[in-house]
């Protein structure tokens, strides 16, 4: 098989290649945790709860038809309370599932086949008003965000990762959202990956929306350097690996 038809069968559903496959879910091997670990002791900043966060554009026909990808953003910084609703609008927790006393499964502000929610956000800040500089990962669960680290020429790394996308250098936030795919594949084996980058589309789709309720722009990107980004992320490219990224501005 060539590699297009290898691609093309990717995008193809594999239930029946799936009726032969014991899931490690059926095999009762235990479930992968909902939220990737954390160190409790590391510097973790409170956002603001969507209850209490005032949108200034929330007509959503209106913000449908002004959806549109943003590549020019002013130097301008957004504030806490936007990039809370930001990421609350793209990942946030609305509850979380138990069965037989275990938390199962998240339900989020966007769908995903299975509820099985494969992905972390990490964000790389440029101008958000009281935040330092550098990389951060938001936890869902808690509504919390993380500083993971400081990083050196970060403008400079961000767009040499996308192939020389100008405008990622020049975004208030980038925001980077990396798979862990055994979280899709415990339950859905070969079929887990297809349904993962589908569940990709819907959280930057939330976004962009989600932006023009705070007369901000982003733009979808699928065009970047696999290595260069799992590396400004830190993760080890295999079991965790970056599939998409969105920077966000205001235009
Ligand atoms: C999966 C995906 C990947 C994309 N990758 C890039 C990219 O790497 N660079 C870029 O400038 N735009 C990228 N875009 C944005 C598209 O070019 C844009 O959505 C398209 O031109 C339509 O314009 P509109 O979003 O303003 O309607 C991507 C969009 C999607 C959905």
């Amino acid at each position: 098989m060539n590699k297009i038809d290898n691609s093309r069968n990717f995008m193809k559903s594999n239930y029946e290649e799936m009726k032969n496959i014991v899931s490690d879910q059926m095999k009762d091997l235990p479930q992968p945790p909902l939220q990737k670990e954390f160190d409790k002791d590391s510097e973790i900043i409170n956002l603001i709860p969507i209850a209490k966060i005032k949108i200034r554009n929330d007509n959503l026909i209106q913000n449908i038809k002004n959806r549109k990808s943003h590549r020019r953003y002013k130097d301008e910084s957004l504030t806490l309370e936007e990039l809370s609703f930001l990421l609350w609008a793209s990942q946030g927790v609305k509850s979380v599932y138990e069965r037989n006393n275990k938390s199962y499964a998240t339900l989020r502000t966007v769908p995903s086949g299975g509820a099985r929610h494969p992905f972390e956000t990490y964000l790389l800040i440029n101008n958000v008003t009281g935040l330092k500089h550098g990389l951060y990962r938001y936890l869902a669960i808690e509504h919390k965000l993380m500083f993971i680290r400081k990083i050196e020429n970060q403008s400079e790394m961000i767009i040499d990762a996308t192939l020389g996308q100008k405008f990622t250098g020049k975004a208030a936030i980038v925001f980077i959202w990396s798979c862990i795919a055994y979280r899709g594949e415990w339950r859905y084996n070969i079929a887990a990956h297809k349904a993962m980058l589908l569940d990709a589309g819907h959280i930057c789709q939330n976004l962009y929306l989600a932006c023009e309720g705070i007369n901000a722009g982003t733009c979808a990107i699928a065009a970047y350097d696999q290595e260069k980004v799992d590396n400004i992320i830190d993760v080890d490219g295999e079991n965790e690996f970056s599939v998409y990224l969105s920077p966000v501005g205001k235009y």
